[in-house]
């Protein structure tokens, strides 16, 4: 998931970043949806119904996107995950996940160039998302660095768990929910993690900011609720009952995701990894 483009890019990005201004205005104006309906009515989860949950079976697509994964895990996106248009992964993620439409657009448009596909006319399997450098990046919260584990398409649950083991936050029902210091703390682990046991590691500033949009999700979108995080992250399963807790009617823009992205990428403080020094005088031997 992007915040924006390469510098090249950005003079095509504009109308899309107007438009997102556009949508963000409107939903200042308007009122939210009402609870129960964020899903459209006729779409899969309207009223927090979703379609059965199949897990993937032997030769099945999947992706490092825990969302894309569980879309077709519930068969909102085909099944088996393959020859899937970029035109309806816009679509599913609109009425699913409650994103703003510039932002349906703009990231599964990314994601087909950085395949070299058009997003209008082409498909894709899930696993090629996870080509990487492309969207995809070292030091995920939820996936092995693609050096160490080049299967993407499942989760890494020692990670997930980290991840929601770190959560120190409480929603106003008292649920235990993650922040965005959470966020920001466990990301800055994996990195420097990530930066000491990749002897491939990368991660530049673009990649930084993909890596805080996409946890960003589970604080927007999720709210950080643990309890709905645990089916979304192990399992790629959405939770029966479950909607988007962002209610804006145009849905969730750049504008005010960015808000949260930025306070999680900046809170990130990338601590070395200590390495046991052996005592004063002994060789180091065991
Ligand atoms: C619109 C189409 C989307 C595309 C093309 C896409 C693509 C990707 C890719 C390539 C990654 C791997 C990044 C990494 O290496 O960590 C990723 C991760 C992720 N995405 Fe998506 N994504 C999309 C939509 C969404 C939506 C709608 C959500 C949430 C509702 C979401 C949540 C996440 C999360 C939580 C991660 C895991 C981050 C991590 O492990 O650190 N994505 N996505």
């Amino acid at each position: 998931m992007a915040v924006s483009s390469s510098a090249g890019k950005v003079l095509e990005d504009i109308p899309i970043f107007v438009w997102d201004a556009w949508l963000a205005l409107v939903n200042l104006v308007l009122p939210n949806k009402k609870v129960g309906t964020v899903v459209p009515h006729g779409n899969p989860g309207f009223e927090g119904k979703w379609p059965d949950f199949v897990p993937p079976k032997e030769g099945d697509s999947r992706s490092c996107c825990p969302a894309l994964n569980a879309l077709a895990n519930h068969g909102i996106l085909p099944h088996d995950g393959k020859n899937i248009k970029f035109t309806e992964m816009t679509d599913k993620v609109r009425t699913t996940f409650n994103f703003a439409p510039s932002f349906c657009l703009f990231v599964p448009t990314f994601a087909a160039n950085t395949l070299g596909k058009n997003y209008k006319m082409d498909a894709c399997d899930l696993a090629e998302l996870s080509l990487h450098n492309g969207i995809e990046h070292d030091a995920s919260l939820t996936r092995q660095d693609t050096k160490l584990d080049p299967d993407q398409g499942k989760p890494h649950l020692p990670f997930v768990h980290g991840l929601l083991g770190s959560a120190t936050g409480k929603d106003k029902d008292g649920n235990l929910t993650l922040t965005e210091a959470d966020l920001s703390r466990f990301s800055g682990k994996r990195r420097a993690e990530a930066r000491a046991t990749n002897p491939d590691f990368t991660l530049d500033k673009f990649h930084k900011m993909f890596g805080s949009a996409n946890s960003s999700t589970l604080l927007t979108i999720f709210g950080g609720k643990v309890s709905d995080l645990e089916p979304f992250l192990v399992e790629e399963r959405i939770p029966e009952g479950w909607e988007p807790k962002i209610r804006s009617p145009m849905g969730l823009t750049f504008i005010a995701f960015n808000h949260t992205v930025l306070k999680v990428e900046n809170g990130i403080k990338e601590e070395p990894v200590v390495q046991a020094v052996p005592p004063e005088g002994s060789n180091g031997a065991a």
